[in-house]
């Protein structure tokens, strides 16, 4: 054996090791660990009683989570270290790329035979991509919404999530109602003048606008993240129609998408472009998504009859790639208004 196998082989291996620590912080969170280690220092004991959790197999996990740093294990205290109680604001990113995409990911060689599309985990990609877009997205459809002639009375959400990105948007004014559509809408809404409906988006949008007895020009449509899966699922001529028919509905859409550009080598030398969108851009090649660019979202958007009222980007605070756009539609000739 030569005398640097074992360096190669621990370089080898930094992989794996991301591989075990994303689904650590995962697990991290999601067992509710994280919530309660981050009152302060406490025993093992004590927090897995109050989580009905195995004392012996916690005391396991955060050992190795100690080995990472992010907790300290002193005895049976565990507190979390300053490099763990930095994880806090990024839990959504952890939820949707590996609570929603992990078994995404295990099926790369079965869909590149070209045996349909990888599963994923419907449910946690609702509550991670709202999770994420409380920082981006929803910022980013707050100014589109400052371009609107008014303030809407009405939004639907189409392609909600879990429904938080709605909730945040109708508490803004407390007279805004809400809709949102989602095949993983909540069950039940918590707060008044907030509906959701489980349903596809273009089977919703086309019985709301055959029963509409006239359009409503004050509402708005909102699709975050909705479009690239309608285009996949049911074919561009599909969201063609979904555009023209939301907008039939109500007055104005605020469409999101992420521009497609994973081999422009200035997004890839970006760490956002390495750390997310690299990972993000491949599990849309797996499961029943299609991402497209800028420019194909502006030429379906003019086929659909919609004039771009206004484009804008994520803050650069959070997002400096300029990868996720935000467009906000009215019917062509502003008839909308
Ligand atoms: C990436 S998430 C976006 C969630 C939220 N709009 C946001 O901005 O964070 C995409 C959502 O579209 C939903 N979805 C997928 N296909 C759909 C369809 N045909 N009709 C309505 N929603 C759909 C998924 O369940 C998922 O919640």
């Amino acid at each position: 054996m030569d005398e640097g196998f074992e360096l190669r082989l621990i370089e080898a291996l930094q992989p794996v090791r991301g591989f075990a620590l994303a689904q650590g912080i995962y697990h991290l969170f999601s067992s509710g660990l994280y919530e309660r280690i981050a009152d302060g220092p406490q025993s093992v004991q004590e927090v897995a009683a109050a989580l009905e959790l195995d004392a012996a197999r916690t005391s396991g996990f955060l050992r190795y989570l100690a080995n990472e740093n992010y907790v300290t294990l002193r005895g049976d205290t565990v507190a979390l270290t300053e490099k763990g109680r930095g994880l806090g604001p990024y839990r959504p990113w952890y939820e949707l790329l590996v609570g929603g995409y992990a078994e995404t990911f295990q099926q790369v060689t079965h869909v590149l035979r070209g045996k349909g599309y990888a599963s994923r985990d419907g449910r946690l990609v609702g509550i991670g991509s709202c999770g994420i877009s409380a920082y981006d997205a929803l910022p980013l459809v707050r100014e589109l919404m400052s371009d609107l002639p008014a303030t809407p009375d009405s939004i639907v959400d189409l392609g909600c999530g879990d429904g938080t990105f709605l909730a945040d948007l109708v508490g803004d004014s407390g007279t805004v109602t809400g809709i949102g559509v989602d095949p993983y809408a909540p069950e039940e809404s918590s707060a008044a003048g907030l509906d959701f409906v489980r349903s596809g988006a273009t089977d919703y949008v086309r019985n709301t606008v055959a029963s509409d007895a006239e359009p409503d020009s004050s509402g708005l449509c909102l699709a975050a993240f909705l479009l690239q899966e309608i285009l996949e699922q049911e074919g561009r001529s599909a969201v063609v129609e979904l555009v023209r028919a939301a907008l039939r509905h109500s007055g104005h859409l605020a469409v999101v998408e992420v521009d497609h550009r994973p081999a422009d080598p200035q997004v890839m030398q970006h760490g956002l472009g390495l750390a997310y969108y690299n990972p993000y851009y491949l599990l849309h090649v797996l499961t029943e998504q299609r991402l497209e660019t800028d420019q194909f979202w502006q030429d379906l958007f003019r086929e659909a009859g919609a004039s771009v009222v206004s484009r804008r980007v994520v803050d650069p605070r959070v997002d400096s790639t300029g990868l996720e756009v935000g467009y906000l539609l009215s019917r062509q000739g502003g008839a909308a208004q």
